[in-house]
């Protein structure tokens, strides 16, 4: 196995990530242990940041001790492979609108404790900013089926990135409109080029349809 990003590890075509609470999987994926260690499966079908690293993202801004703001942090599945590799040091604040998904989120953060969960509506950013009194955010990440995707990470970035820091979006074409995916990018990436410089944009296919990931660095 060889370590490909910062906590992020790939062997035989998978990707893993080091246990943070060893015997515990969070969505049923499969557990390794390797010298002593325990690893995770990070399911590129189950998780658009695993699917943007298969497709070549070529950087992954989260280390030890990091501090994530994840808009959309649903049910946990990627988030805790980002608590994984962000450890007992870093902090995942996790927003998200829906109380069902929020309660299996507050499950996984019983066993996590760098995660702190947040139910609210990430167009509305004040409303999760008291939370975040006192932490400096490293990395912005959304995965938000919303019409105004770029436009929700625009207002967070504003109000909680430093500039020079870095944000990671996965953007779905349909949510937004029915019209043809590339066109629907285009405009959301004009979007947020008004708050970031553009680094990377990396297609999902094939295991999400009409999805991009954007790799950008707050002006
Ligand atoms: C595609 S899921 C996220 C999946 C998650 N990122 C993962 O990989 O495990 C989108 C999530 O965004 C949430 N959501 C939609 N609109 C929202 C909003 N305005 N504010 C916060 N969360 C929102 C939904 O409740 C849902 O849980």
């Amino acid at each position: 196995m060889k370590q490909i990003f910062s906590g992020i590890f790939s062997g035989n075509g998978k990707l893993f990530t080091k246990n943070l609470v060893p015997g515990k999987r969070v969505y049923g994926e499969k557990l390794f242990s390797e010298k002593g260690k325990e690893f995770r499966e990070w399911v590129p079908w189950r998780s658009k940041l695993a699917a943007g690293i298969k497709n070549g993202l070529k950087e992954v801004p989260i280390k030890q001790g990091s501090t994530v703001l994840y808009l959309g942090s649903s049910e946990g599945t990627t988030a805790s492979h980002v608590s994984d590799v962000i450890g007992k040091d870093g902090v995942l604040f996790g927003v998200d609108l829906s109380e069902r998904v929020m309660r299996k989120f507050i499950g996984v953060c019983e066993d996590r404790e760098n995660f702190v969960p947040i139910l609210a509506d990430a167009n509305m950013p004040k409303d999760h900013g008291e939370h975040l009194e006192g932490h400096q955010v490293d990395l912005l990440f959304q995965d938000i089926s919303q019409k105004n995707q770029a436009g929700i990470f625009n207002k967070n970035a504003k109000l909680f990135l430093p500039k020079g820091k870095p944000g990671l979006i996965a953007i779905k074409a349909k949510s937004i409109s029915q019209g043809n995916p590339e066109k629907v990018f285009k405009k959301e990436i004009a979007e947020l080029e008004k708050e970031f410089r553009v680094k990377q944009v990396v297609s999902l296919k094939p295991f999400e349809k009409d999805h991009v990931i954007v790799l950008c660095e707050k002006k």
